[in-house]
């Protein structure tokens, strides 16, 4: 609860609202924040990813990647993963390669991720891999090395800033009530005339959710593999076209709860615009080799013909559950896109 008391110590202080996103950023990011101190993963945690939930996951993304590496790139590179979690994505893909020579031997492996108490869960995942690892905070961009960039659910944690328009534009932002000793959302009207250039770009929607932030950060990869070659796999719960709703959302073990309560202590996320990262990789000049919804990838890559191969294994219930969850367009299916950007 300690960026709780923080956050409200702030506003009360300056007498004024935090701006949405710099809210979610302390209640994410800051020292005591929820990704900065806790594996957040698991049945017994807050959430479940794809990787966690069957290892063909891995195998599909390792074999799309291997196919890459070797027709386009075929030597010494950059193998990048951003956000691993407990590092199960990245030694599914290693294991699915493991007996195709040069992928594993010719990388240079980088995680970029910020949870210390993920990094040693990391670290513990990966010792059986006889290969280096770096861990670091931000991508390396000064690499002279083509890359092989990836990520799951990296983006959704991304700060956004929320805007509606009524005749002027208003930005949400949090102040806290001390009678009712309670955090709430707010409506100022935005002035800055930059900002409202870049609104009224947007006018026919009446609500807008963006995280410049996660475009920087996407812009800035995409200007990377523009220069050294390369690929960004990158996959997330996220839309190409959404005027309707805002998407921020928190989770706590398992379940939906309010953005605003228990601060520090649940993840808060929202739905990923594709439409925005397709258009920034666009004007970078990248290929977009696919995008397309996590069911229609499984399928278009072969999960169905990996799972025959279970067929006779005593856990091949499970398996197909697994399965199920990650394709049924009532679960994952649907909701999850692959979004993959190369310039070879
Ligand atoms: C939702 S988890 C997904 C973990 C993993 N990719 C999986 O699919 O199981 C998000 C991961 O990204 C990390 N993360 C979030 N924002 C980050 C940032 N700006 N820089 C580095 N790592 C970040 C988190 O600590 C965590 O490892």
């Amino acid at each position: 609860m300690q960026v709780e008391k923080i956050i409200k110590s702030e506003i009360i202080t300056k007498k004024r609202g935090m701006r949405l996103d710099i809210f979610l950023k302390k209640a994410l990011f800051s020292k005591d924040g929820y990704y900065s101190k806790r594996n957040p993963i698991g049945k017994i945690k807050d959430f479940v990813t794809a990787p966690e939930i069957s290892q063909i996951f891995g195998e599909i993304v390792g074999m799309y990647l291997y196919y890459f590496w070797k027709t386009k790139i075929n030597s010494k590179y950059n193998l990048i993963e951003l956000g691993p979690g407990k590092a199960t994505l990245f030694m599914d893909i290693a294991n699915s390669v493991s007996k195709l020579p040069g992928f594993l031997e010719k990388s240079e492996i980088s995680f970029i991720e910020i949870n210390q108490k993920l990094i040693k869960l990391q670290k513990k995942n990966t010792k059986t891999l006889l290969k280096n690892i770096k861990w670091k905070k931000k991508i390396n961009f000064n690499s002279h090395l083509p890359s092989i960039i990836y990520s799951n659910e990296f983006f959704d944690c991304f700060p956004v800033r929320q805007f509606t328009y009524k005749n002027v534009w208003f930005e949400k932002y949090v102040n806290f009530n001390r009678k009712n000793n309670s955090f709430y959302l707010e409506n100022k009207q935005v002035n800055n005339k930059k900002l409202l250039t870049q609104l009224n770009f947007h006018k026919k929607n009446n609500l807008l959710e963006i995280s410049f932030e996660r475009n920087k950060y996407f812009e800035n990869i995409c200007k990377f593999i523009k220069k050294n070659r390369g690929i960004f796999l990158t996959v997330d719960y996220g839309y190409l076209n959404n005027n309707k709703n805002f998407t921020l959302q928190a989770i706590q073990n398992h379940k939906f709860s309010h953005v605003l309560e228990n601060i520090g202590e649940k993840d808060i996320s929202s739905h990923v615009n594709f439409e925005d990262l397709i258009n920034i990789a666009k004007q970078n000049n990248l290929k977009i080799e696919e995008y397309t919804s996590q069911r229609e990838f499984l399928l278009k890559f072969g999960i169905l013909e990996r799972i025959k191969t279970f067929n006779k294994s005593r856990y091949k219930n499970k398996i197909n559950i697994g399965i199920d969850r990650l394709i049924n367009n009532n679960e994952m299916g649907n909701l999850f896109k692959f979004l993959i950007v190369s310039n070879l």
